[in-house]
């Protein structure tokens, strides 16, 4: 009987022990889940990237007092931006779940200029789910990789 006992108490730390190693923070399936939420929700406001030869084109109809043809900020850029000032994951995703429930202008951190060309952001985030959210904010985080500053050296000051 208590042979039983001990093959079954180590068979169950091997379990565990695997189960905790194979654990990894973010799996590539929530990824995929927070594009689909992008897609879905964000897309309409924020486009993913822009090229230089489309910001080229786009300066130039703000600067002759157009509007450009998206409603916020492309996800490149807030990405960037927003790892300046919360670069870990975790800061960096308890923000963007926080800010798209209840933005305001206090809390954002998007340059002045966003601000004024766009407006705040509405509460999209309310009509979301705590899995959609914290997949869409993680997707933003790992979808792109440059820093604010190669960033701006790469779309503002050619
Ligand atoms: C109706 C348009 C609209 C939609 C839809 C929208 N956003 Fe935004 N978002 C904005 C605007 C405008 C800004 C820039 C002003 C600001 O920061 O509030 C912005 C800024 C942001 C910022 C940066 C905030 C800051 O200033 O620090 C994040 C992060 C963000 N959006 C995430 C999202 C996510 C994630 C979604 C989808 C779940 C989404 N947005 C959907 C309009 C939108």
């Amino acid at each position: 009987m208590k042979k039983y006992i001990l093959a079954g108490l180590s068979v169950s730390a091997i379990l565990f022990s695997c189960q905790t190693q194979q654990k990894p923070e973010v799996s590539k399936q929530e990824i995929k889940f927070g594009y689909q939420v992008y897609k879905k929700t964000c897309s309409a406001c924020h486009w993913e990237s822009v090229t230089p030869q489309q910001i080229e084109k786009i300066k130039k109809t703000v600067m002759a007092g157009g509007r450009p043809p998206f409603g916020a900020p492309p996800m490149a850029e807030v990405s960037a931006r927003v790892k300046k000032f919360y670069p870990s994951e975790k800061e960096f995703v308890a923000f963007v779940k926080d800010y798209i429930t209840n933005p305001s202008k206090d809390k954002g951190v998007c340059l002045p200029m966003a601000f004024k060309v766009f407006g705040t952001m509405p509460p999209i985030g309310k009509g979301l789910s705590e899995e959609e959210k914290e997949a869409v904010a993680k997707w933003l985080y790992y979808r792109f990789n440059i820093s604010w500053e190669e960033f701006m050296k790469r779309e503002h000051h050619k």
